[in-house]
């Protein structure tokens, strides 16, 4: 049965860093405004919260088959974190398939730093025996289609919780 750990991911700007508890305090900051929550729910973590939910992340999954991969989206040339990408990938009879997510800081926005690091995840997927990619995204979150559409994914007719489900299938 396949599992994954996440490994260092260099893009052009980017290293995507896998999670560690120590970034709760920095990434606490960059992830404090509420507005990141318009189409996910929830609210900011703080950063006393956000480290128990790193250490819980970075034990991985209790569910034998899933692996939790989580990385930090470091800009390079600020040295600062930007946000986190993630996948949630699953052993089954035809090798995994990974559900994917992505966050940047408000700070941070609008700089192609989400499509940068979400190609840079896609393409490490890509080197696994990962045969379909998932995300699911509200039907009015331009820029997460946005994203989606340019790393390959492409819109269904299936709806989970309010949301669509985008899919590229590898092979
Ligand atoms: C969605 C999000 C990750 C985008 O991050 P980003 O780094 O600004 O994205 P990029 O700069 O790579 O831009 C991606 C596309 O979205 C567009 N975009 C970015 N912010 C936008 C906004 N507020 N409104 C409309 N379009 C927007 C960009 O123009 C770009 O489109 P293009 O390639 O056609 O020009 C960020 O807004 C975020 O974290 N939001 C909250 C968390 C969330 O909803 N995550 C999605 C879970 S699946």
């Amino acid at each position: 049965m396949i599992t994954l750990s996440p490994e260092g991911i260099r893009t052009d700007r980017l290293a995507l860093l896998p999670l560690q508890v120590e970034h709760a305090d920095e990434m606490a900051a960059v992830l404090s405004d509420p507005g990141l929550h318009t189409f996910t729910g929830g609210m900011p973590d703080t950063p006393q919260a956000l480290r128990v939910r790193y250490e819980r992340l970075v034990a991985g999954s209790p569910r034998p088959g899933e692996s939790w991969c989580n990385w930090a989206i470091q800009l390079r040339s600020a040295a600062c974190l930007t946000g986190y990408v993630q996948a949630t990938v699953t052993a089954d009879d035809r090798g995994a398939s990974a559900e994917i997510a992505w966050v940047v800081g408000a700070l941070w926005q609008r700089r192609g730093i989400a499509t940068e690091a979400t190609r840079g995840l896609v393409g490490w997927l890509r080197t696994h025996p990962v045969h379909t990619v998932v995300a699911h995204i509200h039907p009015d979150h331009k820029a997460s289609a946005a994203i989606a559409t340019a790393v390959g994914l492409t819109p269904t007719e299936q709806w989970h919780d309010g949301e669509i489900r985008w899919q590229l299938t590898i092979s």
